[in-house]
């Protein structure tokens, strides 16, 4: 009997153990600073410090970057930054918009300048670019420009070895159009001097039952990854680690 007993208590203390432990990882999950500056709280699992599910930078000044980029705007699939024209832009400046957590998706064109080779899919018509950009005059001297763009409709994300092989030396700016592809007459918005990225959190699932998972084999390294989207009807981030989903008619 003392013997059971003493197993029972191993097993309340274990038990115990793997409770003590449980709780501080989601105490580990609160700790992540959502907000920067004066900006209202990020949603998860986005935040400002080293245990958010995706890390942001915040500036003293309250401005949210990723690299020298700043973030304009996160949604539940993309994160917009902004890429001012510029011509003097080292083209690896391009690298930092793609973590183990997000990448440019296809609906963007690239612009880059003084590259060495291009079988572009993507022509650049001069007039527009003056008339988009705000680019000035001394920029367009001695450099030629040139745009990717993902052709490849079977590509949710840009192929970043492909324009690396271009070897350019600049990264000039980028739109962003959500219907790229969509040449059906549809009136297309152009988000000049724009990049949208696609964001996941790495492995299986873990979205509430009132979610819908979005699986995503990343771009980057080809490993699993995951975006829960609530249901009709509902609100809120979707995760599981997150605030879930909560019904629209108990707010
Ligand atoms: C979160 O970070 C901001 C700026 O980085 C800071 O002002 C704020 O105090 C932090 N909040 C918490 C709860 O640590
Ligand atoms: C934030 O800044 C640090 C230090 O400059 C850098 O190492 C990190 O890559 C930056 N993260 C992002 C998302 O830009
Ligand atoms: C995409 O563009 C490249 C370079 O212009 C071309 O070689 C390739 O065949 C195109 N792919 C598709 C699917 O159109
Ligand atoms: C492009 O390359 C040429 C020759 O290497 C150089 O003279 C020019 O300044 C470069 N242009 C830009 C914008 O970097
Ligand atoms: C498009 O990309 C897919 C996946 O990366 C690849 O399997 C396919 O061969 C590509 N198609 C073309 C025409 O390059
Ligand atoms: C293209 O746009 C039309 C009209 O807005 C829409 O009905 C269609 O679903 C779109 N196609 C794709 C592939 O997005
Ligand atoms: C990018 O394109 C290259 C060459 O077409 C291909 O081998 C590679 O798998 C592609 N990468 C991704 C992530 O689609
Ligand atoms: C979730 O998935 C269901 C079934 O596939 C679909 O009908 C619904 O439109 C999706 N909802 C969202 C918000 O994506």
């Amino acid at each position: 009997m003392i013997i059971i007993r003493k197993h029972t208590i191993l097993i309340l203390l274990v038990l115990c153990f793997l409770f003590l432990s449980l709780s501080t990882a989601q105490v580990n999950y609160r700790t992540c600073n959502q907000t920067c500056g004066s900006s209202k709280p990020y949603p998860y699992p986005f935040g400002f410090s080293s245990d958010c599910g995706i890390r942001l930078n915040c500036t003293t000044d309250g401005g949210i970057f990723i690299g020298k980029f700043p973030v304009q705007e996160v949604t539940t699939d993309s994160i917009i930054v902004g890429i001012k024209a510029q011509c003097n832009r080292p083209f690896y400046t391009f690298h930092e918009l793609f973590s183990h957590k997000y990448a440019p998706t296809s609906g963007n064109v690239i612009f880059v300048q003084n590259c060495s080779k291009t079988a572009s899919s993507c022509t650049v018509p001069e007039a527009m670019v003056r008339e988009y950009f705000d680019y000035s005059e001394d920029c367009r001297e001695g450099s030629s420009l040139s745009c990717y763009f993902e052709n490849n409709s079977t590509n949710k994300f840009l192929n970043k070895s492909i324009l690396d092989g271009y070897g350019c030396g600049n990264f000039m700016s980028s739109i962003c159009s959500e219907n790229l592809r969509n040449n059906s007459g549809a009136t297309v918005s152009l988000e000049v001097a724009t990049i949208q990225l696609g964001w996941w959190l790495q492995g299986a699932c873990q979205c509430s039952s009132d979610a819908n998972c979005t699986e995503i084999e990343s771009p980057v390294d080809r490993k699993p990854g995951f975006r829960c989207t609530c249901k009709e009807g509902f609100v809120g981030d979707g995760f599981l680690a997150g605030t879930g989903c909560t019904r629209i008619r108990d707010i």
